[in-house]
């Protein structure tokens, strides 16, 4: 039988994008390359900012197409703040992917690793192990520029739109407790957590409702609610506590910052962004122009994406390898801590994207087999 390959198309983008990307798809290979079983095709596409600039178009003509017609995507960052469209707003072609291939569910995993920055005093913050699952494709971003929304009635007033469709929501829930199914496998708790403003909004109820008439199809996961004014306090006080927070896309893009930033801060930051047919992953941070061109970035939110991309694709093709090699990505991230052998520059160390990362593809090609199969 061959060997199963797989099709990545690959947007570097901007600023750190790129040395993050390199970073990433370094410590993929580095997994590919000890475990086998399965090939990866990388195929590099133009889009971005500094591209607008050169080109005044913010995707290389037949990218999306091309992107559309991988297995998974993987993005760097997109955008610099001192290239803007007319209108004020940035270049964010990314946005437009994520509406257009209808990536609804937004997978931020929030993790401590040891040694790694612990921002909470309790020592129990030294369990926090959550996922956050943003909903991507509507809610208030459903109003953003980039996809053509929003009012404005003349200079006096502006209008956003928050919009939950019962067909995303839908699935949004289903994916949530699918996923805490699996983390259960894994020793999680298997909970689910409706984060909403149900007590307020009428679409907030809505998004409850579903989320209660799809629980029901899930006994083995439990389930839980927090309205997101008090989650934001209970991400400070005790979030250990929990297990997958499901939500809104504006109220994900805000907790899933301070949940980053709990652990370190935005270069721990993993990304995946899936919906039924396409899937992209990113690291949640942006092209960090205040250091980009200094090997400074942290490269693990970016390295961590890589792994989430692994794991997605075995899922996809039933293909256990890819998961051992997601596995052999995270062990080293966890052993390299561990060992004091990743002391990135964002926390305080002494090693730059390229040092960081070269110490990731190390470990990940010493990591014993059984460790992560
Ligand atoms: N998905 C994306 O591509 C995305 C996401 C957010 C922002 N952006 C864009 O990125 C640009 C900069 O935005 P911003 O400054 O608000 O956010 P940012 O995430 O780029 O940077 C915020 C802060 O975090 C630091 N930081 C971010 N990633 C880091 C890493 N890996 N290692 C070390 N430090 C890191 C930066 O140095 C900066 O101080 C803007 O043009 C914005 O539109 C893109």
């Amino acid at each position: 039988m061959s060997t199963p390959h797989f099709e990545i198309a690959v947007i570097k983008g901007d600023g750190i994008g790129v040395d993050v990307t390199d970073a990433a798809l370094a410590v993929v290979n580095a997994a590919q390359a000890r475990l086998g079983g399965f090939q990866l095709h990388y195929k590099e596409l133009e889009a971005g900012a500094a591209y607008f600039q050169r080109t005044g178009n913010d995707i290389a003509p037949g990218a999306q197409e091309a992107a559309a017609a991988a297995d998974a995507i993987f993005l760097g960052a997109i955008g610099l703040p001192a290239i803007r469209h007319a209108d004020g707003t940035e270049i964010s072609p990314h946005l437009r992917l994520r509406d257009e291939f209808q990536l609804y569910a937004g997978v931020r995993p929030v993790k401590q690793y040891p040694n790694a920055p612990q921002r909470l005093a309790d020592p129990r913050a030294a369990e926090l192990d959550l996922v956050i699952l943003r909903e991507s494709t509507e809610g208030l971003f459903f109003s953003c520029a980039a996809v053509g929304g929003g009012e404005l009635i003349g200079d006096s007033e502006a209008r956003d739109t928050l919009r939950i469709t019962r067909a995303t929501t839908e699935k949004l829930h289903d994916f949530a407790f699918k996923l805490a199914r699996k983390r259960k496998q894994r020793g999680s708790p298997g909970r689910v957590t409706c984060v909403d403003k149900a007590n307020v909004f009428r679409s907030m109820a809505f998004f409850r409702k579903i989320f209660d008439e799809r629980a029901a199809h899930f006994p083995d996961v439990a389930v839980d609610y927090n309205y997101v004014d008090a989650q934001a306090l209970d991400l400070v006080r005790q979030p250990w506590a929990f297990d997958v927070l499901v939500m809104e896309n504006m109220f994900g893009d805000i907790l899933s910052d301070l949940a980053g930033g709990l652990v370190g801060g935005m270069g721990m930051a993993a990304c995946a962004e899936i919906g039924d047919q396409h899937a992209l992953f990113q690291p949640a941070h942006g092209s960090a122009p205040d250091i980009m061109g200094q090997d400074k970035a942290n490269p693990l939110a970016a390295i961590l994406s890589g792994a989430l991309m692994l794991d997605y694709l075995a899922d996809r093709a039933d293909h256990p390898p890819l998961a051992a090699a997601a596995l052999a990505i995270e062990a080293a991230v966890e052993e390299g801590f561990a060992r004091e052998q990743i002391r990135p520059m964002e926390f305080g160390g002494d090693m730059g994207t390229k040092a960081v990362t070269a110490a990731l593809v190390a470990l990940v090609a010493s990591m014993p087999v059984a460790r992560v199969v």
